[in-house]
């Protein structure tokens, strides 16, 4: 009924409604009209009251609620069912519940804000207000061995928004995106799954999106950025349903054909290859330079003497 309402002001945006007349369309009371109302104030929207003409929709609130973010997006699967929180723990996490409950293939858990927000090799990711801070769950039917993969088609998913939206980000492999050295975008995939079956793969996404500069914490204030750094103002909301288009037209092309479409993607979005770089790996710290990115998601890097294939760790640029 929230929505019918929500609907109703906007058609007549410019000018107001009467309760009275909403109550008629919609074949609810007045009483049952107001409460709606009050409802949508409190959940930020801006709803001008005015006793003998009715109301007008005079503001939508910044927040990455479903019933802004779905609106004109046609996805079939990314983001049809989504859950929002203003503050949560670990949108991960929370996925995760709902995996286990049986949430559909697409789901997606968002987030205002992260209290304990996780990045990879638990490590802590700092998730203040003003980010993008989601979880998708996919239930894919290719084999475990394949999920890793999923990291980079998100990862391209965001870059691509990025682009849409003037910023001419690059990937880092495996998972940070990039924008004239700061990061802007972590991405953290984990799974549940038997040997030869997926039960499902949760692609956890931190995008800084309108995040001041001074408020990064001291240890990363260097690395860090945000989208709003070098954007300006711009609309988180329309930026995370761009993410979300382009996650679902990656996601449907590698349930049909694979991921070797988001493979080529990724090398021609990719700011790691053919740099020099770091390897800080599980066992062992080595220098070369990354030459490819294999068919299996793993980082190709020449030391000179070999041609070894990455996985895990940390790969850092070399500044020649
Ligand atoms: C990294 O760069 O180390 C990965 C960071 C991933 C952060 C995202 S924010 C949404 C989701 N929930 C989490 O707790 N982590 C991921």
């Amino acid at each position: 009924m929230r929505m019918a309402i929500l609907e109703l002001l906007r058609a007549s945006a410019d000018h107001y409604l009467s309760g009275e007349e909403i109550a008629l369309k919609l074949n609810v009371s007045r009483t049952a009209v107001w409460k709606h109302i009050k409802e949508l104030k409190n959940q930020g929207y801006e709803i001008e009251s005015l006793p003998r003409n009715g109301y007008k929709l005079l503001g939508s609130p910044d927040r990455l609620l479903p019933e802004l973010v779905c609106r004109g997006l046609d996805n079939k699967v990314i983001g049809c069912q989504m859950e929002h929180f203003d503050d949560i723990g670990s949108t991960n996490a929370e996925a995760k519940v709902f995996a286990r409950q049986g949430a559909a293939d697409g789901t997606v858990i968002v987030s205002e804000s992260q209290n304990t927000g996780r990045g990879r090799l638990d490590r802590s990711f700092f998730c203040p207000q003003g980010g993008i801070w989601f979880s998708v769950i996919l239930r894919p039917d290719f084999l475990p061995q394949e999920a890793p993969k999923c990291t980079l088609m998100a990862a391209v998913a965001v870059t691509e928004a990025m682009r849409d939206f003037g910023l001419d980000a690059g990937i880092k492999w495996p998972n940070d995106i990039l924008y004239q050295g700061k990061k802007l975008t972590g991405i953290l995939t984990e799974m549940s799954a038997e040997i030869d079956r997926i039960n499902y793969v949760i692609i956890g996404i931190g995008i800084n999106a309108v995040i001041a500069p001074e408020s990064f914490p001291e240890d990363i204030k260097d690395k860090a950025g945000s989208m709003s750094m070098f954007l300006g103002k711009f609309d988180r909301i329309s930026f995370f349903r761009a993410v979300l288009q382009h996650l679902e037209t990656l996601y449907i092309s590698v349930k049909k054909q694979g991921f070797g479409s988001v493979l080529k993607s990724w090398r021609d979005l990719s700011v790691t290859l053919g740099q020099d770089v770091k390897v800080i790996g599980i066992n062992e710290t080595f220098t070369g330079r990354a030459v490819d990115i294999a068919e299996d998601g793993g980082l190709m890097v020449d030391t000179g003497r070999e041609t070894c294939k990455v996985y895990a760790g940390d790969v850092s640029i070399r500044t020649k």
